[in-house]
């Protein structure tokens, strides 16, 4: 296995359009490339390329064909893995990285993610220490001991060696301490403590685990006022943005985007878990990528200053370019959004969303279009579909605005309309589930030839897809799927080896991107994991569908196996499992 930093900046410097470009004509079909695609003959373009993403790849909704740069190359040239970077690396004048050095590169991942995540526990445990000024300094900012409690809020007391000395009872040596960027090295050769007199905000990455801090000084003056974690082999600053990892739980198509990480907590404690913030530099596009992948709207609630300002009009531009609908919020009698609910309230703040969003008022007031407000039809038609609007609105602060908003306008009773929205949104879940189930049932599926096991297994295999599309875009989410599906209960054998390889790689602290799937499965099968991604990209597929499909693989009946041909361990544990299939039935 290369680095990941490697590959990262490899990809970075071999853009998919521009190696695409120099093979096929690529045209442009809205936010997207297409083009004829190369590996089947057509007359219609059926290849898209999604140059612009996180995790740039393409796809060919004909032939099933897809991948990222490198599996592209590979399939055109015909080059085997190493060989397909190494050209890419050349192409880009860039030097292969020496065999010997990447060696473990998942294993010193683990390592450090475990070191960041004790060093975590140690910093909240300091808070209930013997010196409580992290704790206070933390009541005295307003935050709840919930929100403190959610978010791992922690104290780095005075000491020079508290943390490493805890650590390094722990077995993490001293050079484990420095790669995490915990502790530097004096010139006279002692190792100390980086972060002390802080207030601590472990930065988690999707997956949930903590993969760097910053650090807060609570000595009114105290130099820097945020410390933050420079990069290090698990942590890049401009790649991930801080509270995301909650942010996306909210399911909402829309961010708040704010400057610092106590104003993301001020929001998020007012009741608005969809804020991120960018970890102490400016916004970069790999964040705006991040965003995209959840949602399509984001309001920018930077501070009312003019650096604040300054930099709203840039993070304009990038979201913008990322695909993303900008939009901002305005502020007055408060430098920034932590100092305005503290003043105002979360109610006003909601007010200030409000107002600067004019999507849903848009929406809202399109629903009058063609209809005679003076005629009870007219008033009907118009709002039956402000409904359907509200139902739109996934967070449920957020919809309460706009339908006591609505019910005023009409003059209607908002319990009322609230009673219809509700209807509506529970049809609607009713219908998303039908229609994933569709998806799982379909009778039409491709006879695939990577998965031939598919063919007689349709049902299975339309569910095993599903859960792993939900684990693509739902990383935290695999240790609960482990817990109630292993490996070996998935009934088709490519599937079974992306579930399994998809374990382990996020096990070994990797995060997600179809290309960890790149040096173990061939350029077909990376066609057909491309196609999980890219086919299902427009159905949200809900805990609930997962649970279904976690049920129809249990349900397929255990392939017949001969006793003899088992170990006891085996025999037993299959045992097991047939006992525990009655239990629940
Ligand atoms: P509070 O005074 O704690 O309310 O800070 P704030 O959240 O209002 O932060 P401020 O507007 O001063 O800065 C916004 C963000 O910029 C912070 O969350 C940090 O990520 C970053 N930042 C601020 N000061 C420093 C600094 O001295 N060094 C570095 N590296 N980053 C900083
Ligand atoms: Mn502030």
């Amino acid at each position: 296995m290369l680095p990941q930093e490697f590959l990262y900046q490899l990809k970075q410097a071999n853009p998919i359009d521009q190696v695409m470009g120099s093979y096929v004509r690529l045209v442009r079909a809205g936010s997207l490339l297409k083009c004829q695609c190369p590996f089947h003959s057509e007359k219609t373009p059926s290849c898209v390329v999604y140059a612009n993403t996180q995790d740039p790849h393409f796809y060919c909704f004909g032939c099933h064909a897809g991948g990222d740069v490198i599996t592209f190359l590979m399939k055109i040239e015909g080059l085997s893995y190493m060989d397909a970077v190494q050209m890419l690396a050349e192409r880009a004048g860039m030097q292969m990285p020496q065999q010997e050095l990447d060696n473990g590169e998942g294993k010193r991942r683990t390592r450090l993610l475990e070191l960041n995540r004790a060093a975590a526990r140690w910093f909240y445990e300091q808070l209930t220490g013997s010196d409580k000024r992290g704790l206070i300094y933390l009541k005295e900012r307003q935050l709840k001991p919930e929100i403190i409690r959610k978010y791992g809020l922690g104290f780095a007391p005075e000491s020079w060696s508290g943390l490493a000395d805890a650590m390094r009872r722990l077995g993490y040596t001293d050079k484990e301490l420095i790669d995490a960027n915990l502790c530097s090295v004096s010139k006279n050769g002692t190792l100390y403590d980086r972060f002390r007199n802080r207030v601590m905000f472990p930065i988690f990455d999707l997956r949930g685990s903590v993969i760097a801090f910053g650090g807060r000084t609570i000595v009114p003056g105290g130099e820097p006022k945020y410390l933050n974690s420079s990069d290090t082999l698990v942590f890049k600053k401009g790649r991930n943005l801080f509270s995301m990892n909650f942010a996306k739980k909210s399911q909402s198509k829309r961010l708040i985007l704010a400057e610092g990480y106590m104003d993301v907590i001020a929001i998020h404690q007012g009741g608005f878990e969809n804020v991120v913030a960018s970890l102490g530099t400016a916004l970069t596009p790999d964040q705006c990528r991040l965003m995209r992948q959840y949602a399509e709207e984001v309001v920018i609630s930077y501070d009312s200053d003019a650096a604040g300002q300054n930099a709203t009009l840039k993070a304009v531009n990038l979201l913008r370019a990322a695909g993303l609908r900008p939009r901002i919020l305005h502020m007055h009698d408060a430098k920034d959004p932590d100092e305005y609910i503290k003043k105002f309230g979360p109610g006003r703040f909601r007010l200030l969303l409000e107002e600067a969003d004019d999507a849903v008022s848009y929406e809202l007031q399109r629903c009058r279009d063609g209809t005679d407000p003076a005629s009870e039809d007219g008033t009907i038609t118009a709002l039956h579909r402000a409904v359907s609007v509200l139902a739109d609105i996934e967070n449920e602060l957020e919809r309460n605005v706009y339908l006591s908003r609505t019910a005023k306008e009409y003059d209607i009773s908002p319990e009322i309309l609230n009673t219809q929205v509700e209807r509506e949104i529970k049809k609607r879940r009713a219908g998303q589930k039908k229609q994933v189930w569709r998806a799982v049932t379909a009778a039409g599926m491709m006879r695939d030839p990577v998965n031939p096991e598919a063919a007689s297994h349709r049902k299975e295999a339309k569910a095993e897809e599903m859960i792993l599309c939900y684990l693509f875009r739902n990383p935290d989410a695999l240790e609960q799927v482990l817990a109630q599906i292993a490996p070996e209960d998935f009934v088709t054998g490519l599937n079974r080896r992306i579930y399994a390889a998809l374990a382990e790689k996020l096990t070994a602290g990797y995060p997600f991107s179809l290309s960890l799937f790149n040096d173990s499965f061939s350029p077909d099968e990376m066609g057909h994991i491309t196609g999980i991604f890219s086919k299902n990209a427009d159905i949200t597929v809900s805990e609930q569908s997962v649970r279904d499909c976690i049920a129809v693989l249990k349900d397929h009946p255990q392939t017949a196996v001969n006793p003899e041909s088992l170990s006891d361990e085996d025999f037993s544990a299959s045992f097991d499992r047939l006992r525990q299939k009655k239990k629940s039935n």
